[in-house]
């Protein structure tokens, strides 16, 4: 099997495991389960519980307890692009080849439905408890994922990020931003599959550091596939981030040194996750081919 065919193999698997918690769309609120189920449905790489899956087998998981953490992370995702979208935001049109929640059940609607999927993802990731009651390490990685989605994580980048707009910004304060709004959530899924599989201290660290990386190298390719690629190729709109007069890693460090970087930022993590003694070279591979990714 090629490494896309495995790829394509277990991104399925990881979707219906999400399908498995998503809400039944039913009673008086019937249309914010609608809303929260579209966006979740839409489609998406799944790359964060991706990786959190992969991580937890790295470290030799294979328990029930990552599954419902898998599932509330890609809501957290999920609940992230709706409210990223809307019009307040980067007011987009399209999403995951779909339009954006808040063009289907507009915006009052769209706004509810993140948070629905922000707090439902609390209700799923509890759920770990009832499953796996004797796993010790459930609440340290209910401890990461609040933390990674708050305020000193892919909310608080979200919030520099908004301020961002038609000045230039220093170095600092971009890596700041990348290191926030996605690396946070990126972090957070990679040390919850080794804190669930029992990683220990040392190792945890390991992997926060290689998932920093992924993190950056992915918010740069996204900063790059934003000029370079095209709406049908990404599902998304291009062009959203000049429309919005952002300041990105394109702007500040132009698009070839871009590209090398994403290559060299990819390579360290790499590197790092091979200083491990334990091995899982689908995970390794995947981290490489983030850097060709075309969506
Ligand atoms: C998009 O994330 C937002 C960023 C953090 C760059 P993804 O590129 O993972 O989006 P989906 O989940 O595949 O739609
Ligand atoms: C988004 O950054 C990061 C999030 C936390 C959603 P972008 O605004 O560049 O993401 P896209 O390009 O809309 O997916
Ligand atoms: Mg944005
Ligand atoms: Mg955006
Ligand atoms: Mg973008």
């Amino acid at each position: 099997m090629t490494f896309s065919e495995e790829l394509s193999r277990r991104s399925e698997a990881v979707q219906k495991i999400i399908y498995t918690y998503l809400p039944a769309e039913e009673g008086f609120q019937k249309t914010l389960l609608e809303a929260m189920n579209y966006s979740m449905t839409a489609g998406g790489k799944r790359l964060r519980p991706l990786l959190m899956q992969e991580t937890y087998r790295l470290f030799g998981g294979n328990g029930k307890a990552v599954e419902p953490f898998m599932a509330a992370m890609e809501m957290i995702h999920t609940h992230s692009l709706v409210h990223d979208d809307l019009p307040a935001m980067d007011n987009d049109e399209y999403r995951r080849g779909k339009k954006t929640t808040h063009i289907v059940y507009g915006e009052a609607m769209a706004i509810l439905a993140g948070d629905g999927l922000l707090n439902y993802a609390y209700e799923t990731a509890c759920r770990a408890f009832v499953l796996e009651p004797e796993n010790p390490h459930i609440g340290e990685a209910m401890a990461i994922l609040a933390g990674k989605t708050g305020i000193y994580g892919m909310l608080g980048g979200q919030a520099v990020d908004v301020q961002a707009v038609g000045e230039p910004l220093s170095r600092e304060k971009l890596d700041f931003i990348y290191r926030l709004k996605t690396g946070a959530l990126i972090e957070g899924a990679m040390m919850i599959g080794a804190i669930l599989a029992g990683a220990s201290k040392e190792e945890i660290e390991t992997i926060a550091r290689v998932a920093a990386d992924v993190g950056l190298a992915f918010q740069i390719q996204d900063d790059i596939l934003d000029v370079i690629s095209t709406n049908q190729e990404l599902g998304k709109p291009t062009g959203s981030d000049e429309r919005n007069h952002k300041t990105t890693y394109i702007t500040v460090q132009g698009l070839e040194k871009a590209k090398t970087d994403v290559a060299a930022i990819s390579e360290r993590a790499i590197r790092t996750l091979a200083s491990l003694p334990q091995k899982n070279d689908f995970l390794e591979e995947l981290i490489g081919a983030l850097v060709t990714r075309r969506n």
